[in-house]
């Protein structure tokens, strides 16, 4: 994928651990100069990027945050080509208790709330954000991340489950209004990722169990990675994918299928 993203700019939300870092190394290696962005701190990130990266600390649930983000971004580097919008309230952290497994009923109202401040509104804030210099320069790409959870509809999780399920819609209302602009707007929908934040969310919910599950409905067979996503996430960084725009392109070794 080298040379793929030559002379690109892109921002990659939540980019200090996780599948995050995964994006913003593999952005770097086909190219792009990267800002990993992070309520956390982006140091060991920034290590992984050959020197030519920026890390910027950002709240997305602040658009004041957001808009400083993308300030930090253009003065550095002059132009915004593309974000993949990933930061999300998943795993535990300092900052958030991350995605608790509770029946519907029993979520309480102020992690609802949180997950849709951050998962939803933040999305929506970082848009808000970049689309400016998109705009100004005819041409953007917009990378939403979403969850096949919303095709599942697993369990336990219906705050996050529907926060995803926000986000591939304002993906395709996005696309439409910012088309015209030259701007494309895509959601990239993981299957269960072996990440750290997923293992901390299963380990008191039968992490075993469920991990086998998703294996067993994955047409590939296997555990998924974060470094099976990053392909398809360069791909809809480049200009491979210039005339895809409002799609859920699912990365999950073939477990949910989108319909016709
Ligand atoms: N791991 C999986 O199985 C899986 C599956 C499908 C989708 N996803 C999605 O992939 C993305 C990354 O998942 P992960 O497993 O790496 O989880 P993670 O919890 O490690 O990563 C989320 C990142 O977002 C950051 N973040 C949280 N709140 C923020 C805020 N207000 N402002 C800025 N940054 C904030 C966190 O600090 C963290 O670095 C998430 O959007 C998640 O929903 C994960």
């Amino acid at each position: 994928m080298s040379g793929l993203l030559d002379g690109r700019v892109v921002i990659v939300t939540g980019a200090a651990r996780g599948i995050g870092q995964a994006y913003a190394k593999a952005l770097s290696e086909a190219g792009a100069t990267v800002v990993a962005a992070d309520i956390l701190d982006c140091a060991q990130t920034l290590g992984l990027l050959g020197g030519r990266g920026l890390g910027v600390k950002v709240d997305i649930t602040d658009m004041a945050s957001c808009t400083a983000m993308a300030e930090a971004t253009q003065k550095a580097h002059g132009r915004i080509d593309g974000i993949i919008n990933n930061a999300a309230m998943f795993g535990p952290s300092a900052v958030t208790e991350g995605a608790r497994m509770l029946p519907f009923d029993e979520i309480t109202e102020d992690a609802w709330q949180r997950m849709m401040n951050i998962n939803v509104t933040g999305t929506w804030h970082a848009c808000k954000a970049v689309v400016p210099a998109m705009r100004a320069q005819g041409y953007g790409k917009i990378v939403n991340i979403s969850s096949n959870t919303i095709q599942l509809g697993n369990p336990n999780l219906l705050h996050y489950v529907v926060s995803k399920g926000a986000v591939a819609t304002m993906t395709r209302c996005l696309a439409r209004e910012l088309g015209p602009a030259g701007i494309r707007v895509n959601t990239l929908v993981p299957g269960f990722i072996q990440s750290q934040a997923s293992l901390d969310i299963m380990r008191e919910n039968h992490a075993e169990a469920i991990t086998g599950a998703m294996k067993s409905i994955c047409s590939l067979g296997r555990e998924q990675y974060a470094d099976d996503l990053v392909g398809t996430a360069v791909y809809l960084q480049s200009a491979l994918s210039d005339f895809v725009s409002g799609q859920m392109i699912s990365v999950d070794g073939g477990a949910c299928f989108t319909g016709m």
